[in-house]
């Protein structure tokens, strides 16, 4: 049987759909498909070049090799497993647990039994206290994935300090170095010399892969397998995308589209990618998603060192839930935004709706139909909506949920992103913005010594403060 597939759909973004002043005209598309063309050559050049080895990783047998080996000698009496990590290296976790294992473990199915995940991606102390107790004497039962390329990021650094005291304290070293795996650069940073240092199982974070772009590589794909998620389909989903969004033909490639819409919109008054999603499975894959756009393109400077301040804001939504919270703005608000819906047109086991009560006659309507019936034909009438208000809708319609679609998914967003970035002509894989908050955490925790020449983290600390201590006179 031919495998599943995802398709990009764009008629709704067209004048032809909404009108030439909000739709894209034809001579529009066949601009754009001449902007886009050369980058499409150029990213493949860039590829090539082993500038972005995030295009590759789904044809790293390697790391599938090791991801899998250190599965087996885990998985066996593991009943709990603890992703320790923040951003790139926790949203694709979680996207990929929430998307291809079942809401509620099902008995029937291999997949959905243990371990249960747990990914902490913050530091809220009563959040983390509490799971504290919850695991304290399950910790032999536990495996803790710590996730970091640098390793001194705060929030995974203290998690980790936490848990690595409790875990020597309940188990001894050797219980420690037996239940923690450690995911991080090959050769250099502060968690690759503590796993030296400590013995510990390692992965690696590929060299030049971000974060946000790391979800195919061991980053993901080791809790991914440990919870018995079919990480080979995944990556062959990848491969497939690959295939197709590597073609110069702009027409029959699916990122150059979704780039290349995207592009469109956000230079032309409509600055906001809502992504509104018609799954509950997908519900986390938005939170993938808003990371690899918001990190990857909101970027003061383009590549000749021009201030562009560019970046089209992601914002998710969720389908039906949201057309009762955010539908009101989305159509009456400004028309400042490019829809992107994600739709799935099979869902595993769709209960149907039972027979309307004999004194409501009118839910008869409803009565007999599959869930699934229901929640697709929802989208349609807010797509429907929308249009009569003329805004862009673009969908993304999944054949099915399954490990394959998700490996497309994530690929074509990737891609998109990569494209994105050329059309923007920025960096698309730095993300100099967020350092600032990661070094003034560092300077308010009380870290001592050079930050930058002739500047310590004392000095830093003080000037942070100066601005951000409460000042009571403003207090109401
Ligand atoms: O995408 C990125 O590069 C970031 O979101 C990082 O993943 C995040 O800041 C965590 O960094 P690290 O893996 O070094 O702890």
């Amino acid at each position: 049987m031919a495998n599943p597939q995802i398709n990009l759909y764009y008629k709704n973004v067209t004048s032809a759909a909404i009108g030439a002043k909000d739709g894209i005209t034809p001579r529009q598309l066949k601009s754009l498909e001449k902007k886009i063309k050369p980058l499409i050559s150029q990213i493949n050049k860039q590829r090539k070049a082993g500038e972005t080895p995030y295009r590759d990783l789904p044809y790293n047998k390697q790391i599938s090799r090791r991801v899998n080996k250190l599965v087996k000698t885990l998985r066996d009496g593991c009943d709990y497993l603890v992703v320790l990590g923040i951003g790139g290296s926790a949203l694709g976790n979680i996207a990929l647990d929430t998307a291809l294992r079942p809401f509620l473990p099902d008995p029937s199915d291999k997949q959905s039994g243990r371990p249960e995940l747990f990914v902490f991606d913050n530091v809220d102390p009563a959040q983390f206290s509490s799971f504290l107790e919850y695991i304290k004497l399950k910790m032999k039962k536990t495996v803790f994935n710590v996730i970091s390329k640098s390793g001194r990021t705060s929030e995974t650094a203290a998690q980790f300090m936490i848990i690595r005291e409790k875990l020597i304290d309940a188990l001894g070293k050797n219980g420690y170095q037996k239940r923690v795996v450690a995911t991080t650069d090959a050769k250099s940073g502060t968690l690759r010399t503590i796993a030296d240092k400590d013995e510990l199982k390692t992965l690696e974070v590929p060299d030049g892969v971000g974060g946000r772009f790391s979800v195919l590589s061991a980053v993901g794909l080791f809790s991914a397998a440990m919870c018995g998620i079919n990480i080979s389909q995944l990556l062959a989903g990848a491969r497939n995308m690959d295939e197709k969004v590597s073609s110069t033909n702009f027409r029959r490639n699916p990122a150059a589209i979704n780039a290349a819409i995207n592009y469109h919109f956000y230079t032309n008054g409509k600055p906001i990618s809502v992504m509104m999603l018609y799954s509950y499975a997908l519900k986390d894959m938005a939170d993938w998603y808003r990371q690899l756009w918001a990190e990857s393109l909101g970027k003061r400077l383009d590549l000749n060192k021009r201030k562009v301040w560019v970046g089209p804001t992601p914002v998710k939504a969720l389908g039906t839930t949201d057309q009762h919270s955010q539908v009101q703005l989305y159509r009456e608000g400004p028309n400042d935004k490019l829809f992107t819906f994600l739709q799935v047109n099979n869902f595993p086991k769709p209960p149907k709706i039972g027979p309307a009560p004999a004194c409501a006659p009118e839910l008869g309507f409803l009565a007999g139909k599959k869930l699934s019936k229901l929640l697709n034909k929802e989208k349609k009438a807010t797509e429907y909506a929308l249009l009569q208000d003329k805004r862009p809708c673009l969908t993304v319609l999944f054949d099915k949920v399954n490990a394959y679609t998700i490996g497309q998914f994530i690929y074509l967003y990737e891609v998109t992103t990569s494209l994105a970035g050329a059309l923007f002509n920025i960096n698309t894989y730095n993300q100099p913005a967020v350092e600032l908050g990661k070094e003034a955490t560092f300077a308010l925790m009380g870290k001592t010594g050079e930050y930058k020449k002739n500047y310590t983290y004392e000095q830093f600390a003080q000037d942070i403060r100066a601005k951000t201590n409460v000042d009571v006179s403003f207090l109401v």
